[in-house]
């Protein structure tokens, strides 16, 4: 059984989709560890409720290769096959992502490459552009730049908030990690340069 290492900073509502989908066989795979760098973050908390294995790493006053080394030996522990960021609010350094080649995914809430880094849907809403979506994308070291693996669109409504669209956008989010997860545990895809393609 492949096994996933979910990191994350806050709600996790995106893991808890990940987690419903592994517990319905939908991904084949189990979550081996969930760990967070937020000691009250409810993704956290709902893990542990699940009965999952759960580590908190405390990253605050470190340095950030110091914090990595000790997410990465976690991950190595429990023999994580992929390692998926939800909501997990950091950078990660080059030794984190040569550790797992092609094997790090991240949920970002806009159609990458536009509106990376915070608050996507705010920028989306604010620069007026009628579609945005989200991305499931492999990590490198820099910020939400790595191959796309999956996206989602949807439409931009003329009386959206921030807080609709982001609604909007989650939904789409909580379908495609699953899928994407499914991809590259699979092995259906194949890396040309940046792109992510389907195996023949
Ligand atoms: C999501 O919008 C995700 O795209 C972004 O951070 C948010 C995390 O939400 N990276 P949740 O913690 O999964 O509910």
């Amino acid at each position: 059984m492949k096994k996933l290492g979910i990191l994350l900073s806050g709600r996790g509502s995106n893991f808890e989709a990940i987690a419903r989908n592994v517990q319905a066989g939908k991904i084949p795979a189990e979550i081996a560890v969930v760990i967070s760098n937020k000691q009250d973050a409810i993704g956290l908390v709902r893990a542990r409720e699940l009965g999952l294995t759960t580590r908190f790493i405390p990253s605050k006053g470190k340095e950030r290769e110091a914090f990595d080394r000790e997410v990465v030996a976690v991950l190595k522990e429990f023999q994580v096959d992929l390692v998926c960021l939800a909501g997990f609010m950091r950078l990660l350094s080059p030794y984190f992502v040569w550790e797992f080649p092609n094997r790090i995914l991240n949920i970002h809430p806009a159609l990458l490459p536009a509106f990376p880094g915070e608050d996507a849907q705010r920028q989306a809403l604010e620069h007026g552009v009628k579609f945005t979506g989200c991305t499931v994308h492999l990590v490198n070291e820099g910020m939400d730049t790595g191959p796309i693996v999956c996206q989602a669109v949807v439409p931009v409504l003329d009386d959206d908030t921030e807080a609709t669209l982001a609604a909007r956008i989650l939904a789409e989010e909580h379908r495609i990690y699953s899928e994407a997860i499914c991809l590259l545990l699979e092995d259906k895809v194949r890396f040309e340069g940046r792109r992510v393609l389907w195996k023949a």
